[in-house]
């Protein structure tokens, strides 16, 4: 539970300096920090204030990137009991959790059918309870998407989630081709492994090549979405692509 009020992207490199302030209350933090660099300092002192991270400490989240599963869910009605999901990118787990409850994938739901949630990271993921968790794996690894197919009952997710992110360099331009080339990849493996009517969901950083993943999304969806949940910070570039109804599926639907 060490990680889980950062913001995913940043545990690697926060780490360690969380660790010495877990070991302190908030208080003695405030003070800490006032030793650290000015970006250090103000990215903690915001941190601390965000609403979200409280929201995630009370309601045992294992990180704030929740609620904006949780919000496009409840604008756009993604998940419900007894789907499959593809949670792609999925440690520390948040989406998984958020993922498991929604589908039902425990069976916390007597009365509702059963999903399921398989959740892939090139880091460790803590065990969750209806959730199967393949890591460290690469998703866009050729192996890793036999074991994928392998595991999703039926060979196929009915939603693809992807919160992926490479880490990022802080060149702009750099980290958004990295992203869109992460989401082109996931992309080709859709094809062998999302449901004809499926649903796909996936993070990126606007920027100069996000017109070449939306037009792929738009031919192969039927609808196609920009969403920027009020819990991603208004700061960052960070916008969601939201696709559903999948049009086709190699081998299994012919139009
Ligand atoms: C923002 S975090 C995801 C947070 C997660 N949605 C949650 O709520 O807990 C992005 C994750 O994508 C993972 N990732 C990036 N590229 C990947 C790849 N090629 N295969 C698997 N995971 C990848 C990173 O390791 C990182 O853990
Ligand atoms: C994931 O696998 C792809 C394809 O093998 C490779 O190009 C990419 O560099 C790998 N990513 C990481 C983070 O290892
Ligand atoms: C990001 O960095 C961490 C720690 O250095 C590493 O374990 C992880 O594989 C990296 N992720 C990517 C997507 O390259």
């Amino acid at each position: 539970a060490a990680t889980c009020l950062l913001p995913c992207s940043l545990i690697s490199s926060w780490k360690l300096a969380w660790a010495s302030l877990q070991r302190q209350s908030l208080h003695t933090a405030g003070r800490h920090c006032k030793a650290r660099s000015g970006a250090e300092h103000l990215w903690l002192t915001r941190h601390l204030k965000d609403p979200f991270v409280k929201a995630a400490k009370a309601e045992s989240y294992r990180c704030r990137s929740a609620f904006k599963l949780l919000e496009v869910n409840k604008r756009h009605r993604i998940l419900w009991p007894g789907l499959r999901v593809l949670d792609c990118g999925a440690a520390p787990g948040a989406w998984s959790q958020v993922a498991v409850q929604k589908v039902n994938a425990a069976g916390a739901e007597p009365s509702t059918p059963v999903g399921f949630v398989l959740g892939v990271d090139l880091l460790h993921i803590s065990p969750l309870e209806g959730a199967t968790f393949l890591c460290p794996a690469n998703v866009t690894d050729p192996g890793t998407f036999q074991r994928i197919q392998e595991l999703l009952p039926g060979g196929r997710a009915d939603v693809i989630l992807s919160d992926m992110a490479p880490n990022a360099t802080g060149v702009r331009g750099l980290d958004h081709d990295r992203i869109i080339g992460l989401c082109l990849s996931l992309l080709d493996m859709v094809p062998d492994i999302l449901q004809p009517g499926g649903t796909l969901l996936c993070k990126t950083w606007a920027g100069s090549q996000s017109h070449r993943l939306q037009k792929r999304l738009t031919e192969e969806f039927q609808n196609t979405r920009t969403v920027k949940p009020e819990a991603s910070r208004k700061e960052s570039s960070e916008v969601y692509l939201l696709a559903t109804q999948y049009r086709k599926a190699k081998g299994s639907v012919k139009d």
